[in-house]
């Protein structure tokens, strides 16, 4: 028997099918409360609202679980790797062995770009941030790759499209990284892992031999796997709303790019370097700065803490912190912000304002810890989540496309003026 909800409103009754998903979640689908009653339902930043039906990914905010295609993010973490975790957002499943090796060799055979790309580059002066070149170098694909404009070309076309962009987006990654610090670009070796691929094009420089460390790689490997997806969040909500007026996958991945640049997103991870370097440039004075972050009239947050769905722990931040640990350790990093880190963790573990809001740390309060301890530089560290969250958006705007979604057009309520006639320049 289909459950319903109920809607009462000025004496009349409006019956609302209620859907239930495989985990149990339950939603109200209002799809005809307009036509039915006239009333819309109004939730700034949807934050009771869901905007589709999807089985990429799960996640359950009170019980701190995140699963990508029904596997969890501990096991992928712990056991499998970034190209294997994107294969398995985009397709569905886990990926046989022919199926992975094919994979990755397409990606290989397209990680250059070309040449001309270089002169869109050489447009932006050295001082760049490094997010707005990668949102430019991944719309000019769509000059390069004509064909791509069209979202409803054949499987095998939006696959090559999907391929091209996984395999170009590191070298477009570290070409911004090379431009912002006035370096030459390095060209990919496809010799090299996906991971050792991007740290050589990153950090090798002219005339030196690069080797890169393998606890380096493993690491940026766990880092992207933890980022790849996240449900609807608001750059993938802005990749499906973009794709859904059938504008191309790659301008779709440039909108959610400058969408994840936000502080309040993905912005955050930079934005949590810059507040433990200024905590730890004013002495390390925690409950100063845990004062600050309470006071409504002081703009201040803790950057890093926070979550719109998650009300316990962020399942990728314990992995994220335990990491920490060890990477810095196995390089003999010893980061004093890491310290600050973790004594700002139990001060606001145990501050009633933290707990009252269920305020935890996310994804990005130790990520900047390790990108820094791989010789990561801050601005670029939203880069790195682009980097992650890319085969996530694939996977998003694919299933939009296959779904046939209707174009993403909210309504809204008016509270503006009401009818009022022109007036003459002369007579206001
Ligand atoms: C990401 O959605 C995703 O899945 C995102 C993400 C992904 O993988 O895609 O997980 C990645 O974006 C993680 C979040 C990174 N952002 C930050 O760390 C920035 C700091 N956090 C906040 O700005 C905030 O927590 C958000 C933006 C993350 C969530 O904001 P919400 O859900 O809109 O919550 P809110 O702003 O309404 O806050 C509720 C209350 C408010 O206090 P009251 O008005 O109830 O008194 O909690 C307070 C807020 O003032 N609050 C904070 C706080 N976060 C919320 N107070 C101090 N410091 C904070 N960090």
């Amino acid at each position: 028997m289909s459950k319903t909800a109920e809607v009462k409103f000025e004496g009349k009754s409006y019956e609302l099918p209620v859907i239930e998903g495989t985990e149990k979640e339950i939603g109200i689908n209002i799809g005809s409360l307009r036509s039915e009653s006239g009333l819309i339902t109004l939730d700034p930043g949807f934050k009771n609202t869901g905007s589709t039906k999807s089985a990429i990914t799960y996640l359950d905010g009170e019980k701190g679980i995140l699963r990508y295609r029904g596997y969890s993010i501990e096991e992928l973490a712990d056991k499998s790797t970034f190209l294997e975790v994107s294969y398995l957002l985009i397709f569905g499943h886990l990926p046989s062995e022919s199926e992975l090796s094919d994979f990755q060799n397409q990606i290989k055979v397209h990680t250059l770009v070309h040449e001309d790309i270089k002169k869109i580059l050489e447009g932006f002066p050295s001082n760049s941030h490094p997010m707005g070149v990668l949102s430019s170098l991944v719309t000019s694909l769509t000059a390069f790759y004509p064909e791509s404009l069209d979202p409803n070309r054949s499987s095998e076309r939006v696959n090559l499209s999907i391929i091209r962009i996984l395999a170009k987006m590191p070298t477009f990654a570290a070409w911004a990284y090379k431009n912002e610090v006035g370096h030459p670009v390095n060209y990919p070796d496809n010799n090299l892992d996906y991971c050792s691929n991007f740290l050589k094009m990153m950090f090798a420089l002219p005339a030196e031999k690069y080797d890169v460390d393998p606890v380096i790689s493993s690491a940026l490997n766990k880092l992207l796997i933890l980022h790849a997806d996240h449900e609807q969040n608001c750059s993938t909500s802005t990749v499906r709303v973009v794709g859904s007026s059938q504008a191309s996958l790659y301008a779709s991945i440039s909108a959610g790019i400058n969408a994840l640049w936000g502080p309040l997103h993905g912005g955050a991870n930079s934005a949590v370097i810059e507040m433990l370097e200024n905590i730890k440039k004013d002495g390390g004075d925690t409950k100063k700065w845990m004062a600050k972050a309470k006071d409504k009239n002081d703009p201040f947050r803790l950057m890093g803490f926070g979550h719109r769905v998650y009300k316990n722990f962020d399942p990728r931040a314990r992995i994220i912190k335990k990491a920490a640990d060890d990477v810095l350790d196995k390089l003999g990093v010893d980061d004093p912000v890491l310290d600050i880190a973790k004594g700002l963790e139990q001060v606001a573990l145990n501050d009633e304002y933290f707990v009252e809001r269920k305020l935890y740390p996310n994804v990005d309060f130790y990520s900047g810890i390790i990108y820094r301890a791989l010789g990561i530089p801050v601005d670029m560290f939203t880069v790195m989540f682009a980097l992650g969250r890319l085969p996530g958006w694939i996977a998003q705007w694919k299933e939009m496309r296959e779904n046939n979604e209707p174009i993403g057009r909210p309504r809204q309520i008016y509270v503006g003026e009401n009818l009022r006639p022109y007036v003459d320049l002369k007579k206001r």
